[in-house]
């Protein structure tokens, strides 16, 4: 069976081919749809972008609504992640206003958790989800080149050498909030096989 993925994220569309890739075909959607992704929450956000691309391309449909919570400005990133200071194009100019605002606060509290939520549209009458999280703390500083996004302020608890998301993104890989959404899709995929 042939899946499209409703994103247009390469970051994301990489990591997902890379966790799936083996099992099931997965294909970029061949065109770009503008969603609006004003939900209340990651589930709903993830509804609309699978809702949206299964009703154009009539096809089942995978997609992923993702972002950074900090527990002690969780209003600031959340499900408005993609949205902060869109003043800055850069995400390294986005990681560094992040950083400024635990300094402006003088916020010692830098728990923050990443959640992932997939959307597997099968058909209208059989759409599941799946989520996985991955906690850890904002860093002081940004750190490594890889991943993507918030990756370089992100230290998950779960590194056995506390590392950044985007120090060691083969590691995240297999860890992350995405893989372990993925991992609950792929054997969610072994029980209809
Ligand atoms: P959306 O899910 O495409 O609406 O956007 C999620 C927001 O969170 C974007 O700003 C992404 O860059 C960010 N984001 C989502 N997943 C990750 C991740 O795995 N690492 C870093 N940033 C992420």
């Amino acid at each position: 069976m042939s899946i499209i993925l409703a994103s247009q994220n390469e970051h994301k569309v990489k990591e997902i081919q890379e966790y799936l890739g083996r099992i099931i075909s997965l294909k970029k959607a061949p065109e770009a749809l503008e969603v609006i992704e004003d939900g209340q929450s990651f589930q709903e956000n993830a509804l609309k972008k699978a809702q949206a691309y299964y009703d154009k391309f009539q096809t089942p449909t995978l997609s992923d609504d993702s972002g950074l919570i900090l527990e002690a400005f969780p209003e600031i990133l959340g499900i408005h992640s993609a949205r902060f200071a869109p003043e800055f194009p850069e995400y390294s100019d986005k990681c560094q206003r992040v950083l400024d605002i635990y300094q402006e606060k003088k916020e010692s509290y830098r728990q923050a958790y990443f959640i992932c939520v997939l959307c597997y549209y099968l058909s209208p009458q059989e759409i599941y989800f799946f989520e996985g999280k991955s906690k850890g703390v904002i860093a002081e500083k940004l750190r490594g080149e890889g991943g993507f996004g918030y990756d370089p302020i992100f230290l998950p608890d779960a590194h056995p050498q506390s590392k950044s998301f985007a120090e060691d993104p083969e590691w995240k890989d297999s860890h992350s909030h995405r893989a372990k959404a993925l991992e609950s899709f792929r054997e969610f995929l072994k029980t209809r096989s």
